[in-house]
């Protein structure tokens, strides 16, 4: 790719190579890698690690993507990773150009050169003039009855923000199963001690408890299992209150970073209660650090639950019996976030995952949340102090359940990625 391109922008004037030809005489350099046929994750993480090694010499980097590209697995995140190493390595110019993925080589060219000519950022070169994705505006409902009857199948929707609007769903759709997905075991509680739902107080009760049976307990152990008991405790509330609202609620002990957990998990579901119609992705998890120390291990775990899983699990359910989607994106793939470059590509994907699947399923409400931050789930005290310092205010978990609700039930079709929270200084 790299090469024919190289063919057709020096037929049309320009002055290019490949970059071993150039040496250091490159003042803007254009990467493919990211249209290249690797796997999605190891694909994200070669075209950051050229990246990394594209910061030491200077000079403008283009990052290329697919657009519109057929599998799930094919789509593209690199506008997160642009938008963070423009915050991460400030003063260097890193954009995003998204390409027809089918088009000839030569279209190709011509949209690049139009768009080197134009000096556009971050940028879909499929639409005429090379227009600036944009995630605007106050979302609209629709006064449409949402089906009443669903099986909703949520990973990560037993704990942390997910698990409040997937209980804020089941108020408004009592006759509806809710299958909650997570690595989690539902532990027992411990006999003796109180229940709790304080970290330090239950930490306090195991070491006192262990030492009254002669036990010398070690700090990593007893964080360990205090870590174990207020999951499987967070887990039973969110089954609880499910049930309290009359929906079905089911917990499914399973990893969704494996491929065997999500088919028997889809399988078990589908022949107990039918083809799963509702989806809300909510599993996730972090591996903050700056892009120049990040590894393929931070990339694989961040993409794991996020993208793989979702790209798993799209491959086994039936997507054509889906009439609602709702997924857990971050404000960090519209704005970019320091330390998030893996996180920020990975929630980047899930809004190009939305747009083609609110394309290819015009039964289905189809919604990625770019959710700004929380006051719970992942966002501990000392991240909600980093977003206080930035004047940025917290989501409470009522007011962005009732978001995600009136939006997955009610939400305009149209309207697929929704920013929800303050604007970041990118
Ligand atoms: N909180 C925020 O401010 C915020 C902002 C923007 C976006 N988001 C997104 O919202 C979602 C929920 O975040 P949160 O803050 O609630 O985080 P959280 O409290 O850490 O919860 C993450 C959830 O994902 C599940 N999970 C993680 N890895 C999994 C795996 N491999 N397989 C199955 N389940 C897995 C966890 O369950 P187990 O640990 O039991 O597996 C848990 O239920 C995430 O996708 C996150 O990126 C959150």
């Amino acid at each position: 790719m790299a090469r024919a391109l190289v063919g057709v922008l020096n037929g049309a004037g320009a002055s290019a190579g490949l970059l071993d030809a150039m040496g250091s005489g490159a003042r803007t350099v254009i990467l493919t890698e990211g249209l290249s046929g690797l796997p999605v994750t190891e694909r994200h993480w070669q075209v950051l690690d050229q990246c990394r090694t594209l910061h030491q010499r200077g000079g403008r980097i283009v990052l290329l993507q697919p657009a519109g590209a057929g599998d799930f697995d094919r789509l593209s995140g690199l506008g997160g990773l642009s938008r963070t190493l423009r915050q991460e390595w400030p003063g260097q110019q890193i954009d995003t150009w998204s390409l027809p993925a089918a088009a000839p080589v030569d279209e190709k060219a011509a949209l690049i050169l139009r768009a080197l000519a134009a000096g556009v950022q971050d940028a879909d070169l499929t639409v005429d003039g090379a227009s600036v994705q944009q995630i605007a505006g106050a979302p609209r409902l629709t006064p449409s009855v949402p089906s009443t009857r669903n099986v909703w199948f949520a990973p990560g929707g037993a704990r942390g923000v997910t698990s409040a609007c997937v209980m804020e769903l089941a108020r408004r759709q009592p006759g509806s199963v809710f299958v909650l997905v997570g690595r989690s075991a539902i532990a027992p509680w411990p006999a003796g001690i109180e229940v709790t739902t304080d970290t330090k107080q239950l930490r306090g009760a195991l070491i006192a408890a262990a030492r009254a049976s002669g036990q010398k307990p070690s700090l990593p152990d007893i964080d360990r299992e205090a870590r174990i008991l207020l999951a499987g405790q967070e887990i039973r509330a969110t089954l609880d209150a499910i049930t309290a609202s009359g929906a079905q609620a089911v917990y499914l002990q399973a990893d969704m970073s494996d491929r065997n957990s999500i088919v028997s998990a889809v399988d078990a579901i589908t022949q107990q209660y039918g083809p799963i119609t509702g989806l809300v992705h909510g599993a996730g998890v972090l591996a903050d650090g700056l892009a120049l120390k990040k590894t393929r291990e931070d990339v694989a775990h961040v993409f794991g639950p996020k993208v793989e899983g979702l790209a798993m699990l799209l491959d086994v359910l039936d997507p054509s019996r889906l009439r609602h989607i709702g997924l857990f994106s971050s404000a960090s793939a519209v704005f970019g976030n320091t330390g998030q470059s893996d996180y920020a590509m990975a929630n980047a994907w899930l809004g190009a995952v939305a747009r083609k699947l609110a394309a290819d399923l015009p039964d289905a409400t189809v919604k990625s949340f770019c959710w700004g931050p929380w006051a719970g789930g992942m966002v501990d005290s000392s991240l909600a102090g980093h977003f206080a310092a930035r004047g940025i205010s917290l989501i409470g978990l009522k007011d962005g359940s009732r978001i995600f609700a009136d939006q997955i039930l009610q939400g305009d079709r149209s309207e697929v990625e929704l920013l929800i929270g303050d604007e970041w200084a990118g």
